[in-house]
Order: structure tokens, then sequence, then C-alpha cells
């Protein structure tokens, strides 16, 4: 069983990451394996809306969505975790997201092919915004939410925590607990 880590932030080692990187301990501690992408270390363009894939299942970009793609239909369970830019998601992670749509149809639904692995995928999300309010990052929960539930997902829920500084992280104790715990439930059937 695989557990999956998204990393939005270009800032490696950032809030975002620490996080994360305690979700996937807790995913570990409960048997999985882990892998953390980093996106702002892969190549990944804007999907360009040419609908190739509506019809092949393939996206017509060729980056490194792909191997992306492969990991993303293998994995048990995804964990993203993305800071707030200007009250949305990090570009990178956008990118990153757009790019599913390789997995539907015209219509919106799975391709047949993709269907029996990506049917109740399990998908956890981690927000962090320097805003004190932690629902400044709603707009994030908006889209990852909103694409579980279209799409008959499993939605495994949010740790939205707030910090500036790099590192600022470790002194919200709730908020790596909270992570670990959605890791440890990531990884539990
Ligand atoms: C370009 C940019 C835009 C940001 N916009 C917001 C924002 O709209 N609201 C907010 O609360 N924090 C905002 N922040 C602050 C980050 O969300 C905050 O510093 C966070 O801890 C960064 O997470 P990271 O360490 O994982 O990169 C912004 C930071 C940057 C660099």
């Amino acid at each position: 069983m695989k557990v999956l880590g998204i990393m939005g932030s270009p800032r490696i080692g950032g809030n975002s990451d620490v996080l994360l990187s305690h979700a996937l301990t807790g995913a570990k501690a409960t048997g999985a394996d882990v892998e953390k992408i980093i996106i702002d270390r892969k190549h990944i363009a804007g999907c360009k809306d040419c609908k190739k894939c509506n019809t092949t299942g393939v996206c017509a970009i060729k980056d490194d969505m792909a191997e992306i793609q492969t990991k993303i239909l293998e994995a048990y369970a995804i964990i993203h975790s993305s800071p707030v830019y200007f009250w949305a998601m990090t570009s990178q992670m956008k990118a990153y997201l757009d790019r599913w749509c390789v997995f539907f149809d015209a219509e919106w639904r799975w391709q047949k092919i993709y269907y029996p692995k990506m049917r109740g995928k399990r998908i956890g999300l981690i927000t962090v915004c320097g805003d004190s309010n932690v629902k400044t990052a709603d707009p994030i929960v908006h889209s990852f939410q909103s694409t579980v539930e279209m799409t008959k997902m499993h939605w495994l829920g949010t740790v939205m925590a707030s910090a500036n500084d790099i590192g600022d992280i470790v002194k919200n104790e709730s908020a790596i607990q909270q992570a670990y715990a959605l890791g440890k439930k990531a990884a539990t059937p």
C-alpha cells in the first residue's frame, strides 16, 4: 500500500513540507510505503484544454506529469499540501491539479481505463496560510473537496494551519499531531 504526498510549496523544508512529512510519517507508522513528490522540482505545464485526452486518455503534453499520473493511479491514498498564495493554491499545485483532466472523458466521468483505480481513491489535504485565520485557505479546500465529491473519490479531510516564516510550523504542536493523524487515516482501510 502506497501513500503519496504531493508537496505544492516551492519552499522545500517550509511549513507545508514539514506538515506533509509528519503526515507521511503517520502513514508509514500504519504500515504504508510512502513517497513525497515536490512538484516545484518537476516540469508540469498548464493544461491546454486541447481535449485530446478526452478520447485517448493520454495527455498531449510530454512532461513530468506522465510519471506522476502513474504514481497517482497506483497510490492507495494521496495527501496534498499547499500554502496559500493570494487566497489560492500555489501555481505549481494548480498546474498539477489541472492536469488531472487526463483521467476524465468529455463529461467529466472517469475514463473507463482509469475508473477501477481512481474510484474511491483516498484524498487528503494540508493547507498553510500566513493569516491567523486558517479559513483563508478555504478556496483550496473547495477545489480539492469538490473534485473528490464530483468524482466519487474518498475525502479524508483537511489539516488547516497558520504559519509564516520557514520552520514556524514546528511550534504548532496541534497541526503536527493533526497531520500525523491524517497520514494514519490515509493508510487505514
Ligand atoms: C506569493 C505569496 C503569496 C501569499 N499569499 C498569502 C495569502 O493570500 N494569504 C495568507 O494568509 N498567506 C499568504 N502567503 C503566506 C504563506 O501562505 C505562508 O508564508 C506559508 O507559511 C508558506 O508556506 P510554506 O512554508 O509551505 O511555503 C503568501 C506567501 C507568498 C510567498
